[in-house]
């Protein structure tokens, strides 16, 4: 075929087909490459592979461009809402009025856990990170609403909509708890009257005795997060959703597989490792510079945290947008010199002029200034990860649906190369030296 690939191996010529997204991008099918040659790729990380074919969410990392389902992320943050993204990235569409009050409905009606969760918080020993608890109670959701978790895809899917609105809803209220457990103080139910981020925040911040009430700046700061956070294609934790769905597990058990795979440092734990980082240069009365030095030499594993990205290799277009927003919902939080903020700017400059980091293409991503609105609405340092969590949730269910509505799917089972030690006969004990 006049586009295929031709590879050369061992004197032999093969013709490889090759695939062209709606986007542009190109791929090499090599589904039948080990049949044909007997080869099969080797691409640690991946970087170079793509896992499937997806249309939820398309990047381009070297023009910074950001679409959920087709529309720009600058669009989607200036005019749209993080529970109508999650609607759109869900579905494929952006709600209609009708389409919207249910969606709403659904989330309002499922925002309460059933009471028997509260014993399991319970069994946490102080202390405990909250994302470890997160996805132990994300995977329980499956036992509390069994006809939902039946790991039947098919009937699985049969009851997708409450499925999907029950893991949306409830992962902000399993949040909460776990705030209000390390604090010792008495949970706080879910208002019906409440939009998704007000009653998030209201669960997390009010009293028996006094409603907390968020400014329209703090929660549309909130709002702005966990849209920008609400899916990124074939990231980690959304390709560990995929490949847990891939064995035909249920939707709860997949996202909690996902927070697990988000913890990591190199992923979503790195809203956390920036404020660590930008708190360890302040404390040490540094500029930033000696920090820079530091992790351009990769000394003692330091790296600049919030910086580079597999895909990006321009400005994230999250961090731009958080970025533009920061200033408004810290003025109406009262934060004027935040020294954290002071760091992370002088960082940034003195980095985007650093050869090191330009050769590298190595430029701010949605974690370097996320955790700072994080800390200046008041969310503990050790829950950064479980907001992102909160809203990466719409993309995982997209991804696990678009795994399990898939006819020919396949499970995941990548091949590898061995390297190890060749065929070796069995030494009994008594002979070994
Ligand atoms: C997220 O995939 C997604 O879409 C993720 C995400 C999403 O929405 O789901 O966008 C969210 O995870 C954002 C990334 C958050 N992580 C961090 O901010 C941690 C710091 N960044 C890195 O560790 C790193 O940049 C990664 C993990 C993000 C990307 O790593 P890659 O693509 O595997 O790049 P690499 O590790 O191979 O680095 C290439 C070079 C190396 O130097 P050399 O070997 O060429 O000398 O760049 C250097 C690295 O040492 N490098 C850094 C650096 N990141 C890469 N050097 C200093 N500081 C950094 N942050």
């Amino acid at each position: 075929m006049p586009n295929d690939a031709v590879l050369k191996l061992e004197g032999k010529d093969y013709s490889l087909p090759t695939i062209v997204g709606s986007e542009g991008e190109k791929a090499i099918d090599v589904r039948n490459l080990r049949a044909q040659t007997g080869f099969i790729t080797y691409d640690d990380g991946f970087a170079n592979t793509g896992s499937c074919l997806s249309d939820i969410t398309f990047i381009d990392g070297d023009a910074g461009i950001l679409r959920y389902r087709g529309y720009p992320i600058e669009q989607l943050a200036e005019q749209s809402s993080f529970v109508e993204v999650a609607y759109l990235i869900i579905n494929g569409h952006l709600p209609n009025p009708t389409q919207r009050r249910r969606f709403g409905d659904l989330l309002r009606e499922h925002s309460p856990v059933h009471s028997d969760m509260a014993h399991l918080f319970e069994g946490f020993p102080i202390g405990s990170h909250p994302m470890a608890i997160l996805s132990a109670l994300l995977n329980s959701l499956g036992c509390y609403y069994p006809h939902l978790a039946t790991n039947r895809p098919q009937e699985d899917l049969a009851n997708f909509e409450e499925a999907a609105a029950i893991a949306i809803s409830k992962v902000r209220t399993i949040a909460a708890m776990s705030y209000r457990k390390s604090r010792g103080l008495p949970y706080i139910f879910p208002k019906r009257s409440l939009p998704y981020c007000e009653n998030f925040l209201h669960m997390m911040f009010s009293m028996p005795y006094e409603d907390y009430v968020p400014t329209p700046e703090v929660a549309s700061a909130l709002n702005l997060f966990l849209l920008l956070h609400a899916d990124h294609e074939q990231n980690c934790s959304t390709s560990t959703v995929r490949m847990v769905a891939s064995s035909g597990a249920n939707l709860f058990a997949s996202t909690a597989a996902g927070v697990c795979a988000l913890w990591g440092p190199l992923h979503g734990g790195a809203n956390m490792a920036v404020i660590e980082m930008l708190a360890s240069i302040h404390a040490e009365g540094d500029d930033g510079s000696k920090f820079i030095e530091n992790a351009k030499s990769g000394k003692g594993g330091n790296r600049l945290m919030g910086f580079g990205h597999r895909v990006y290799r321009n400005y994230d277009p999250r961090a731009k947008i958080i970025k533009a927003s920061f200033d408004k919902a810290l003025a109406s939080l009262g934060i004027k010199d935040d020294p954290l903020l002071a760091i992370a700017r002088r960082l940034e400059e003195a980095a985007l002029k650093d050869d090191y980091f330009v050769s590298r293409k190595l430029y701010p991503n949605v974690d370097f200034y996320s955790g700072l609105i994080m800390r200046a609405i008041g969310i503990p340092q050790n829950m950064f990860t479980v907001m992102f969590a909160i809203g990466r949730m719409p993309g995982w269910i997209a991804h696990w649906k678009e795994v399990a509505s898939n006819p020919k799917n396949k499970i995941y089972r990548p091949r590898q190369v061995y390297v190890g030690p060749t065929k070796r006969d069995f030494v009994p004990l008594e002979k070994r030296g």
